[in-house]
């Protein structure tokens, strides 16, 4: 039989009570964590948002609760209503706050039962995330999840703070709306009011957050909902969310300042300290040193090691002469036996014509001084895994030579991103051996945070990555892509050479990196029409077709149009990495699969005919 709540009001939360609460009248409600029966004596530890707290019914002080607690199961939910008291000295439990007192109860009402749940929300991991999506609702009551979404809040609450502090106003922009620029694939709605005709979901208010600043509105933000049909992987989603803001008459160093501000806010806000202002990198320089443009800090970058060899070396050893040579350095992680090297030939990507040399023994068999030298200049102390990436020179690297003024050819790029990739997938298999992210894990871990605040300057590491290259080349198309959007403004003194040398025109364009992990992209944005219209051009978008897609924006760009700039970071990947969680599916409450489905409401699900129907489409059956 359950019991009724009645007019019975928490005094506490089960994560409150202290040792000077002892003696206190108390009425905890909440779940039952666990159950352990002594016979005589029967515990419950019960759990709410805050912790949880042990509760003792002894047989003999009321036998009428202890008879009640006999049918409590976990996840029931549960009111006890007792007397705080002191643990004994030997069973003060220091693991958990409430750890010094129990509450011996008089009265235990059963509120509610529960169905045997599919996995224990007592438990710190579960291994089958199809279970916990599709239970979400229990998964989302264990510990790890309500801090994390904690944290979530925490975060936003503090950026919202800090901007609004700073003149920005946060406006909602649509959700039902035409394509955005990001160059996603879009989700669509189908019109019920005008046949054949669909809205688009907003990969991100771009061109509305632009067409504000044109209304006068100076400083906006929004924490935007972003709707993308992509490819998923740990760090995507198909809805996720942003912090959006943008600005009128900003240098690219204004904007650099505010999401400082707002990020300090946002890590001390659960007790980080990050210092500011955070470095920055040229994109060129980026993929020199560290061989991407999402650099990882938190260990060391390559370095340009070509001096090693002389040109007759490099033809013995088919290393492309006219390339770069590097080396990437992993620090502690010991020698590897042919097995593993052998095991990592997968982690590097040859299809561009790179190669690399990972058995420095038999290279020292031939070029002894070319090792010495390579240590020195990588720094390397032993132990240290060296790795020198090169291009082939027996496959010739299939990529475009042309090399604009100052800027990396695509062939020197597909060596350097060869090398950078690898770093990566190395420095993650061996992470338990190089010790350089367990850094932030220990912060995220540092139980420190909740009384002040920990130093997080080594464990997360920021990092500006600016100028870079206004446009891709596709080589599918054969067409010239805009690296950003198209919105993007290109350098002043680059626009000269838009049409006659693409590759080398810079864009105001930059990202912001933490820890490998792109964390938001930005720019100064076009803010007269006839410049717009040449980048179309040089997109080779005829007017008719920039018209079709963008005409509502470029007739409003005509109507006194201030030089404006802004960013977007994804708030779903700054709270993963602030919650030291491995992907967004932890710090989104109902987030989808990698096949984009919500296994707890069990969507996308096909719909009526009546309804299609409705929606002037026409249902075609699957084969
Ligand atoms: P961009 O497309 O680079 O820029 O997106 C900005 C940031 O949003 C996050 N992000 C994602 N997070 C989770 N899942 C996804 N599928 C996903 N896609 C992007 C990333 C990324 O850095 N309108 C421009 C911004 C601007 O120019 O102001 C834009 O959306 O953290």
């Amino acid at each position: 039989m359950l019991d009724f709540l009645g007019t019975l009001e928490r005094t506490h939360t089960c994560g409150e009570l202290r040792a000077q609460d002892a003696g206190k009248s108390v009425v905890l409600l909440g779940w039952v964590n666990r159950r352990r029966d002594h016979g005589n004596l029967i515990f419950l530890d019960l759990r709410d948002r805050y912790g949880i707290t042990q509760v003792v019914l002894d047989k003999e002080l009321s036998l009428a609760a202890h008879a009640k607690a006999e049918q409590a199961r976990p996840e029931y939910v549960v009111a006890a209503i007792g007397k705080v008291r002191l643990r004994g000295k030997d069973v003060v439990n220091p693991k958990m706050e409430t750890g010094e007192i129990e509450v011996v109860a008089s009265e235990i009402r059963i509120l509610n039962d529960a169905k045997v749940p599919p996995f224990s929300p007592a438990e710190e991991a579960i291994s089958n995330e199809e279970v916990r999506l599709k239970y979400r609702y229990l998964d989302l009551r264990r510990a790890e999840m309500q801090h994390n979404f904690e944290v979530r809040h925490k975060v936003t609450m503090a950026v919202r703070e800090y901007l609004s502090q700073q003149n920005f106003l946060e406006i909602e922009t649509p959700f039902m709306t035409r394509s955005t620029p990001e160059g996603a694939r879009d989700y669509l709605v189908p019109s019920r009011v005008h046949a054949g005709t669909f809205y688009a979901l907003p990969q991100s208010p771009q061109l509305f957050k632009q067409i504000l600043m044109i209304s006068g509105f100076d400083r906006y933000f929004q924490v935007a909902r972003c709707f993308r049909d992509e490819d998923l992987r740990a760090d995507r989603q198909p809805e996720f969310t942003q912090i959006d803001l943008e600005m009128t008459f900003p240098q690219q160093e204004t904007i650099f300042r505010m999401v400082e501000g707002f990020m300090k806010a946002a890590f001390a806000a659960v007790g980080i300290a990050l210092p500011t202002p955070f470095p920055q990198i040229t994109y060129d320089e980026a993929m020199r040193q560290f061989g991407i443009d999402k650099p990882d800090l938190r260990l060391p970058g390559l370095t340009d090691v070509k001096e090693i060899f002389s040109a007759s070396d490099l033809a013995t050893l088919a290393i492309d002469p006219a390339l770069p040579v590097v080396a990437l350095r992993i620090p502690k992680v010991g020698e590897l036996s042919r097995k593993e090297r052998d095991d990592n030939r997968p982690l590097f990507d040859t299809r561009k014509g790179a190669k690399y040399i990972d058995d420095l023994k038999r290279l020292e068999k031939s070029f002894p001084n070319a090792v010495v030298k390579l240590r020195e200049l990588t720094k390397a102390e032993e132990g240290d895994l060296l790795i020198i990436v090169a291009g082939d020179a027996a496959t010739h690297i299939q990529a475009s030579d042309t090399k604009s003024e100052g800027r990396l050819s695509e062939r020197e790029i597909a060596v350097y991103s060869a090398a950078g990739n690898f770093r990566v997938e190395l420095a993650k298999k061996y992470a338990d051996r190089h010790g350089a992210f367990a850094v932030t894990e220990q912060v995220v871990a540092s139980p420190d945070r909740r009384t002040g605040t920990v130093d997080g300057s080594a464990a997360f590491r920021p990092i500006w990555v600016t100028d870079f290259p206004m446009f891709e080349h596709d080589p599918e198309t054969g067409k010239w892509m805009p690296a950003h959007h198209p919105f993007t403004s290109p350098h002043e003194e680059d626009m000269d050479r838009l049409t006659s040398d693409p590759a080398s025109v810079r864009a105001r364009y930059y990202d912001l990196a933490m820890n490998g992990l792109e964390l938001g992209s930005g720019s100064i944005r076009i803010h007269r029409q006839d410049v717009q219209q040449q980048i179309f051009t040089a997109l080779g978008m005829s007017e008719q077709e920039a018209k079709e897609r963008f005409g509502f924006f470029l007739e409003a760009l005509q109507y006194g149009t201030p030089p404006h700039g802004g960013i977007a970071l994804g708030l779903d990947r700054l709270v993963m990495i602030l919650a030291g969680a491995s992907s967004l599916r932890e710090v989104i409450a109902f987030p989808k699969t990698a096949k984009a489905i919500d296994l707890m409401v069990d969507a996308p699900t096909p719909v009526s005919e009546q309804q299609l129907r409705e929606l002037h489409i026409r249902p075609v059956l699957k084969d």
